[in-house]
């Protein structure tokens, strides 16, 4: 068991969440951000029944004052910051790129990207005052190839990949880990949206990846949380494919 405090983002549904638990689960202080205070205070009463210390902090990602004020909430309540899954993100409206809107961009980007980019800089002058600490953002396989008919997506999250190996490289001389997963089709409310809520499309989408079918938000938790707390403390700069084979390919 260990006493170290993890921050989630994003943790209200789907691989957030299902991360809350397996963090519980294995004894940490979990902060679980989210922009929903009933739905926050409501999963933090489920999670402290495992026995932890449980606290819900409001913030919207892409706000600077909000990111800024949940980083000092957690040092505020626990100490320090040992563990930071940046895990918020929306997969904006899909379409070709002749559809696409400006708003869309914005959208997207301002959560994928300035959101993941805002929680990096708080969460890393909390950990460089530390001198440790361990990041995973959430890319997508979508980080790594090309998705025709999800390019703004796709180009948010390969934005994400650039700023996990940068972010790696300013602090890997003191001692603090940057990582990311990216996860293939995972099965959560963002997967349903990315297909329309139309079985068929989705059958198609899943034999296109080697292992026939999606992942659990459970199978995803379980890797961040190795990434995170128990992989190699010389694993850092990486992006984990938890993706059935579909990057092997
Ligand atoms: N589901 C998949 O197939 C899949 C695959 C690859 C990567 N991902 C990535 O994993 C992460 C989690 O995805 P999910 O499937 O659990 O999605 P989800 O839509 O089920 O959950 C995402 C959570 O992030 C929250 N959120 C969105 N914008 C926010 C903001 N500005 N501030 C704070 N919270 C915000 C949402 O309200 C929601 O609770 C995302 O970054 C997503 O891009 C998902």
């Amino acid at each position: 068991m260990t006493t170290k405090t993890v921050l989630i983002t994003g943790a209200l549904a789907g691989i957030g969440r299902a991360t809350s638990f397996e963090f519980a689960k294995q004894g940490f202080n979990v902060v679980i951000s989210g922009r929903r205070a009933d739905a926050g205070q409501a999963l933090a009463s489920e999670l402290a029944a495992l026995g932890g210390q449980v606290l819900f902090a409001k913030a919207d990602v892409s706000i600077e004052s909000e990111v800024e004020s949940l980083i000092q909430t957690v040092l505020a309540q626990f100490g320090q910051l040992d563990i930071a899954i940046n895990n918020a993100g929306v997969e904006g409206t899909l379409g070709a790129i002749t559809s696409q809107t400006e708003s869309n961009y914005r959208h997207t980007f301002d959560t994928n990207v300035l959101g993941t980019l805002l929680l990096l800089k708080h969460e890393l002058n909390a950990m460089q005052r530390q001198g440790q600490g361990s990041i995973v953002n959430l890319s997508s396989i979508v980080g790594q190839v090309g998705a025709p008919g999800a390019a703004v997506y796709a180009a948010s999250k390969h934005a994400v990949e650039g700023l996990t190996k940068s972010a790696a490289l300013e602090v890997a001389p003191l001692g603090i880990r940057v990582n990311a997963v990216a996860p293939g089709p995972v099965d959560t409310d963002m997967l349903n949206r990315f297909v329309g809520g139309d079985e068929a499309i989705k059958n198609g989408f899943l034999s296109s990846v080697p292992a026939k079918r999606a992942a659990s938000a459970e199978e995803v938790a379980k890797t961040i949380v190795w990434l995170a707390a128990f992989g190699s403390t010389y694993l850092t700069g990486q992006s984990v494919a938890i993706d059935g084979g579909y990057t092997a390919q």
